[in-house]
């Protein structure tokens, strides 16, 4: 497949993804088309199995071409140039923010943002994630002895909002904050929205997404604008800054010229990156935390392993890593060429072309990964450091993840301490919410049953 051989597969039907039936159920039922049911894993078995040989498939779209870049030193190609953009469909439709942006407005962002979420600082948030983890510890522990099951995806959500919100912007939301479901569902609809803008611009909107993205939005903005108020109204407002909110209430950030057309970021930018800053970290981290338990329950071995290595932390270091391996939460990524481009196979990305890359078939790619359908998180442990794009869960150059080591510190400490002396078992639910979008994990439904382990840790 990395030969350099195999030429760039002609224009035919997208492999599989033909802009509607790789993720929006739900919309097709709107615009009158055939519901389709498979599985979010399914989906990308078959992208697996129809890509497999090429090193990139293009299409046609309405206005250039679209190209699946498969071939992993290829995408490093792309992610390291600076002739690849975000998709400024993205930017339309959510607003600006570290997370959707480019060029000025994302480096200024992006210079406030990182040293909040830098190595030290992650480290000094660990009381407040061990904090929120005991009361849902506490939960789980009695939902055990009352031998009733637990909303999975929910519980670990509001979990991981409430860590978010406490670490970035200073406030307690509490344990169960309907908020949390909020951000889920913004995440969930904005990801079907994405997917139509980047397959197929043409696609219908169904009244069903307009109307959850307006209300799930409606509730995430008020929630950024309660915590902006609250801080505004603090008796030291304005004294030396300590954490992320600080930092963007400065006018500093504020009235930059970086957003579109020389603007101020402003009160509406401001909003627009703490929103995007929930969608960034809630889905995908509870996506990963639920990955990693659903793979350890089922392979016990590795949860013995777990909880013999505790409090150690490198076994379930590599099992998180593993679970990312297998089942990225962000499957698939995309990028529009400024420039005309040439891969070194000799495949031309024209300018104005879309790129797009699933980190799911790069770490499944049997070149690059031993059994690569296997988990066996020891492979992060005795084999060769993963680097660049062979292993990419949270990106790859410029826009390489600012949150992934409070990402790695929320789902490692998260199934530290729930598996510790409990097993758990998951109940997938079968409904479509997130497992949809351009997010891999367990639907909103999912639910757990705890059980104390016959060896408590
Ligand atoms: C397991 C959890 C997470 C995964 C899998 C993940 C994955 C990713 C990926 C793949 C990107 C690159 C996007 C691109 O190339 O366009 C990214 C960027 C980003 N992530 Fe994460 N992320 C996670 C958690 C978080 C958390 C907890 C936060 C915030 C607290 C966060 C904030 C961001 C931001 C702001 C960006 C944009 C960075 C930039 O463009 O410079 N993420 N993430």
């Amino acid at each position: 497949m990395a030969s350099g051989e195999t030429p760039c597969c002609p224009a035919r039907p997208y492999v599989g993804i033909d802009g509607v039936t790789l993720y929006h159920p739900h919309n097709m039922d709107d615009s009158g088309e055939v519901p389709q049911t498979e599985s979010a894993i399914d989906r990308l078995e078959r992208l697996r199995s129809e890509s497999a040989g090429h090193r990139v498939v293009s299409i046609p779209l309405l206005k250039g071409s679209g190209h699946l870049v498969v071939d992993h030193l290829l995408v490093q190609e792309i992610f390291k140039s600076q002739d690849f953009v975000r998709p400024p469909f993205f930017r339309k439709a959510f607003g600006d923010g570290l997370l959707l942006s480019d060029g000025e407005r994302w480096a200024h962002s992006r210079k406030v943002i990182q040293p909040e979420l830098s190595p030290t600082a992650v480290r000094s948030m660990q009381d407040v994630i061990d904090d929120c983890i005991k009361e849902l510890q506490t939960d789980w522990s009695r939902a055990s002895e009352e031998d009733r099951s637990v909303p999975l995806v929910e519980d670990i959500a509001s979990c991981v909002l409430r860590i978010t919100v406490r670490v970035l912007f200073g406030v307690d939301l509490g344990a169960r904050d309907p908020r949390a479901l909020s951000v889920v569902r913004l995440t969930a609809a904005s990801n079907e929205l994405a997917g139509l803008g980047v397959f197929d611009p043409r696609a219908m909107v169904g009244g069903r997404l307009i109307n959850a993205l307006q209300k799930e939005r409606t509730d995430v903005e008020s929630l950024a604008a309660e915590l902006i108020a609250s801080r505004r109204d603090a008796p030291d407002a304005g004294a030396c800054p300590v954490d992320l909110l600080d930092h963007l209430l400065d006018p500093a950030f504020i009235e930059a010229p970086v957003a579109d057309g020389g603007c101020p970021v402003g009160h509406k930018g401001l909003i627009e990156e703490m929103v995007l800053l929930l969608l960034a970290s809630v889905e995908t981290t509870t996506a990963s935390t639920s990955n990693t338990l659903q793979l350890l329950a089922d392979h016990p071995a590795c949860t013995e392993r777990l909880r013999a290595d505790l409090p150690d932390g490198t076994w379930v270091q590599a099992c998180f890593r593993e679970s990312l391996r297998l089942r990225p939460p962000v499957w698939f990524n995309g990028r529009v060429a400024l420039e005309r481009f040439e891969l070194s196979s000799g495949d031309t990305i024209e300018s104005g072309d879309h790129v797009y890359v699933c980190p799911y078939l790069i770490h499944r790619d049997p070149l690059l990964w031993e059994e690569p359908d296997r988990f066996l998180p020891e492979r992060f442990i005795d084999g060769v450091v993963r680097e660049g794009a062979s292993f990419m869960p949270f990106g790859l150059g410029r826009h390489y993840c600012v949150g992934s080591g409070l990402a790695t510190a929320i789902s490692t400490s998260l199934v530290s301490s729930i598996l510790a002396n409990h097993d758990v078992s998951i109940e997938v639910s079968s409904d479509h919410e997130p497992g949809g979008g351009f997010l891999l994990g367990p639907s909103l439904g999912s639910r757990a049953r705890i059980t104390p382990t016959s060896r408590p840790g």
